[in-house]
């Protein structure tokens, strides 16, 4: 039957069958396949878009339409189970105000009656039924498309967390719910396995976890060590408990495997509380966590509020932010480093990721980008996560369309034209051209960051005319520019001139950890150079130190004791050192009377965070280093102070939420005496 529509309904029509198609597409590739080609932020913005238009027009609303169900079938080759209740999907919140308005929802369906939560982690893996009759394992089912899913109990069986026989005297029938998963070790060595014998890698533990169940050989299954945490139970298709908490409770002692994080809350600003600590606490669990599942705990009231088809209403996910992406590579650069190492970076179609827009990621050195066989054109999973540089994860081959260009990696330095060189059995490819002008860029930039010589003003262009115009040849020579030439170049004035020169000359009294951080030593990092610089005191005295004595410092080991040797022992550099210290440049460690370590000091980590009074940060930084502390920029439960200034933001709130310390600007200079 054809229903004569206007225009506008026609293509309206159309929108909906596409977006059901691709809907589909995806779920299949998600759930059947388990090669996701979009995040899951992306797919649930068409799942919405598909349900706000079918609440539009529910006439065009079809029965097998996906927002009528929860996921996709089930793989052939193992035999398919009817689960006795739906496992159900969750509803998603990116944000606190939709936690707020479910708990909105929430306080209304109870209608004045008090009531608590329960957050507990939501682990990155697969859900799984687990079924006991008289208390002995007989079944294990993946989750499917939430009412069919297939049999997989020869593989259940091979979860070291998952009991044969439960620990508590039980009777009847119990289904056992929880998250399978494989731990960020398992995930390690699984792929490193699968890189010695040259198959594809996993993308993540998830994905993982996925193929691993599937596996239709159990032996498979059994090395690759899953694990399982519980977080539901069920007696035929009741709950057993009053509460959830009490659930939980029972699945501990009938020996599954809970996860230890969970909170008890009795509003939803304490639920909040548990998804910011956790959220800090994150990168260090054993495992993969996409965010956290908040729950009503009185199961009465989760029989009142009941579920839609999808999901129930007294849960909700708070998803952290997505930290994969898909997006296009538009081009492939190579950027050459201050020591000469080339590394190429993928040029994106900007994409939103964890909060910011990114628009490159780095494919490391020539083997990365062979590995995953990446090629100009192609479409690529990015992954940003903590606050390192976005990486390329692996290709969507599936989005090959046959115009993609393959990368030849540069023979040559793509900006000086000198000879690149990778010695046998490195992977990093180097300019070996001592002349590079993006190598003595790079020096010059690393000289003056904020963290070394802190010389501001001189950035990116600067740098670029000092090099072309052969005004520098090494850092020394920022000494000896003369206000003329400095004026005379591009975009520059008298003025900006001269505060360029008065920053230069503010910059020989930097301190000798910054000095000695910014030479660029390869390995001497920021902490290792504080390290040097208060054990020898003097640039001379650790021009003159052996690898041995430098290797004896606490905490430093032989890979940077030797760089720090061989970067001394080339004629070029001492006689670099020379002509900064003639130049006035101070080489004497200037808290020369302060002891190198104070007990309220050492050993202990500070966070500082918002604005101080007096000191900048990197002031406040050094003051501490020197004396034997360490600053870092996560708080964690291993954070022994937090120096809070004004307008301090989420790290005061998760200081809080751990019981820190918390100092200000003024107690810390107590401190410092
Ligand atoms: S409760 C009806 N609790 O998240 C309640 N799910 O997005 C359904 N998940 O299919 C699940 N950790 O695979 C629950 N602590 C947790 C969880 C959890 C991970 C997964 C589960 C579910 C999916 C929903």
């Amino acid at each position: 039957m054809t229903v004569d529509l206007p225009t506008s309904a026609k293509s309206i029509e159309s929108e909906i069958k596409q977006l059901r198609d691709e809907i589909l597409r995806h779920e299949e590739l998600y759930y059947v396949h388990d090669r996701p080609e979009i995040s899951d932020v992306e797919y649930d913005a068409l799942v919405e878009r598909l349900r706000q238009l079918e609440e539009e027009y529910p006439e065009l609303q079809t029965p097998d339409s996906p927002t009528l169900r929860v996921g996709g079938k089930p793989a052939e080759g193992f035999e398919q189970y009817v689960h006795r209740r739906p496992m159900l999907s969750l509803d998603n919140s990116y944000n606190i105000e939709d936690l707020r308005a479910f708990d909105e929802r929430c306080r209304r369906l109870a209608d004045g009656r008090a009531f608590e939560y329960v957050a507990e982690l939501k682990i990155d893996g697969l859900s799984i039924s687990v079924h006991y009759e008289g208390g002995v394992l007989v079944r294990g089912v993946t989750r499917g498309d939430g009412r069919v899913g297939e049999d997989v109990t020869q593989n259940v069986r091979t979860i070291r967390s998952v009991p044969l026989r439960l620990k508590v005297k039980e009777g009847g029938a119990t289904e056992v719910r929880g998250e399978a998963y494989l731990s960020r070790k398992a995930f390690a060595s699984l792929n490193l396995e699968r890189e010695e014998a040259d198959e594809p890698k996993f993308a993540n533990p998830r994905n993982a976890a996925a193929g691993t169940i599937r596996q239709l050989d159990p032996k498979v299954v059994a090395r690759r060590r899953l694990d399982l945490f519980a977080y539901d139970v069920l007696r035929g298709e009741r709950k057993p408990f009053a509460t959830h908490w009490e659930a939980l409770d029972w699945l501990e002692r009938a020996g599954l495997s809970v996860n230890p994080h969970r909170a008890k809350c009795s509003s939803i600003e304490e639920v909040i509380e548990f998804c910011n600590r956790m959220e800090a606490e994150r990168d260090r669990l054993e495992y993969e966590i996409d965010g956290v599942v908040v729950k009503v705990n009185s199961t009465a009231l989760q029989d009142e509020f009941g579920a839609t088809t999808k999901a129930p209403r007294w849960a909700i996910a708070y998803k952290y932010p997505a930290r994969q992406a898909t997006t296009q590579i538009e081009n492939i650069i190579v950027q050459v480093g201050r020591t000469g190492a080339l590394t190429p970076v993928a040029m994106l179609t900007p994409v939103q990721l964890a909060g910011t827009v990114v628009s490159r990621a780095t494919l490391h050195n020539e083997d990365e980008i062979k590995r995953l066989g990446v090629k100009i054109g192609d479409w690529v999973n990015i992954e940003k996560s903590g606050e390192i540089i976005p990486k390329v994860l692996s290709v969507v081959a599936s989005r090959r369309t046959g115009a993609e260009k393959t990368f030849r990696f540069p023979r040559k330095c793509p900006v000086c034209g000198g000879v690149v060189s990778r010695p046998e059995g490195e992977v990093v490819a180097r300019c070996v051209a001592a002349d590079c002008t993006a190598q003595l860029k790079g020096r010059l930039l690393h000289f003056a960051s904020r963290r070394a010589m802190r010389i501001e003003g001189l950035g990116d262009a600067l740098a670029e005319q000092f090099v072309q115009k052969r005004m520098v040849r090494d850092v020394a020579d920022l000494y000896k520019l003369k206000l003329e030439e400095v004026a005379a170049l591009e975009r520059m004035a008298e003025k900006s001139a001269s505060n360029l020169l008065a920053q230069i000359e503010a910059s020989k009294s930097r301190d000798l950890p910054q000095l000695v951080y910014g030479l660029g030593i390869r390995h001497v990092g920021e902490r290792m150079a504080a390290l040097l610089a208060r054990t020898f005191r003097s640039l001379e005295r650790l021009a003159a130190a052996t690898a041995e004595e430098i290797d004896d410092i606490h905490e430093i080991g032989l890979t940077v004791a030797e760089s720090v040797r061989d970067w001394f022992d080339d004629e070029g550099n001492r006689d670099l050192c020379r002509r900064l210290r003639d130049e006035g440049v101070r080489t004497e460690l200037a808290g020369g009377a302060l002891p190198a370590h104070d007990e309220a000091f050492a050993g202990r980590q500070f966070v500082l965070t918002g604005k101080l009074e007096t000191l900048t940060r990197d002031e406040a930084r050094a003051l501490i280093e020197a004396r034997g502390g360490r600053v870092t920029s996560t708080v964690s439960k291993k954070t022994d102070y937090i120096v809070a200034g004004e307008d301090a933001g989420s790290k005061l709130d998760k200081a809080r939420a751990l019981g820190l310390t918390i100092i200000g600007e003024a107690e810390l200079k107590e401190m410092l005496g």
